[in-house]
């Protein structure tokens, strides 16, 4: 049965102390989640030592630490960059890999993302593969195309046994922190795409291991819908996981929903 996640990026936002408050005001309610059901909280560098050690206290496994971005070099001469077995010092088990915002901003290209993909697996870090299209590939109507050469350029060369431990996570640029949410249909009909495209690529039985979550605008009043979709596992939620209350009802919501 394939993990069922929601996963809190919260980009460069809060102090530290303020990401404290919020992690521990999240964990402090005590949801139970069933055994397939995880949360990711994936914070800025900075902050990752403190929740680190505030995730260590709690009991519940199915909480995990994650980080935004990584460097795909074991070590060296990178001046601003964080390496894999430094994340992995502070018990980081997840990373995002080609947010849109990082391929907009900071010019990572499909090739980097795959370098990033292989050194995560290699250290056994799971990667949250983001992919995903902009406006104008939407309304051209080729957004299809565009999430296939995204997968096809920086995962799909990996085994069957290492895609089963990648992540994806569509999020249309539409849609994020726009509170323009994909409609139900759209979000199904793209996630049954890219799980078309693992099983043409990796058999139905890998296609059906691999959670695929939804990014963009995913708020606690359209959480039900979304998460009820058969092929969605889960959701990336940036502005509604930076509010403890929010980011509560959408862990209640996924957790049951399952
Ligand atoms: P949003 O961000 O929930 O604020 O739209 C999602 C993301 O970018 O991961």
């Amino acid at each position: 049965m394939r993990n069922k996640i929601v996963a809190a990026n919260w980009k460069m936002n809060l102090l530290p102390n303020e990401g404290d408050g919020l992690m521990t005001d999240i964990l402090e309610k005590d949801i139970q989640l069933s055994r397939n059901s995880k949360v990711i909280f994936c914070v800025p560098f900075t902050h990752l030592f403190n929740a680190n050690a505030i995730l260590q206290k709690n009991k519940s496994t199915n909480y995990i630490l994650g980080a935004q971005n990584c460097y795909f070099e074991k070590s060296g001469a990178y001046t601003g960059e964080i390496s894999i077995d430094m994340l992995k010092s502070l018990n980081v088990k997840a990373v995002i890999v080609g947010h849109s915002e990082r391929r907009q901003y900071f010019h990572e290209s499909n090739e980097l993302l795959k370098k990033k993909v292989d050194a995560l697996l290699q250290n056994g870090v799971t990667p949250l593969f983001c992919c995903g299209e902009s406006l104008d590939i939407r309304e051209a109507n080729t957004q299809n195309t565009f999430v296939q050469q995204q997968l096809q350029e920086s995962v799909f060369h990996l085994s069957a046994e290492q895609i089963v431990h990648v992540v994806i996570a569509y999020e249309p640029i539409w849609a994020i922190g726009t509170g323009k949410t994909a409609s139900a249909a759209q979000a199904q009909e793209m996630h049954a795409f890219i799980r078309s495209l693992l099983a043409t690529q990796y058999g139905e039985a890998v296609a059906d291991e691999i959670s695929i979550l939804y990014g963009g605008s995913c708020n606690p009043a359209n959480a039900d819908e979304l998460f009820a979709l058969p092929d969605v596992d889960g959701g990336l939620i940036g502005g509604a996981a930076l509010k403890s209350d929010q980011f509560e009802a959408l862990i209640i919501a996924r957790n049951s929903s399952l």
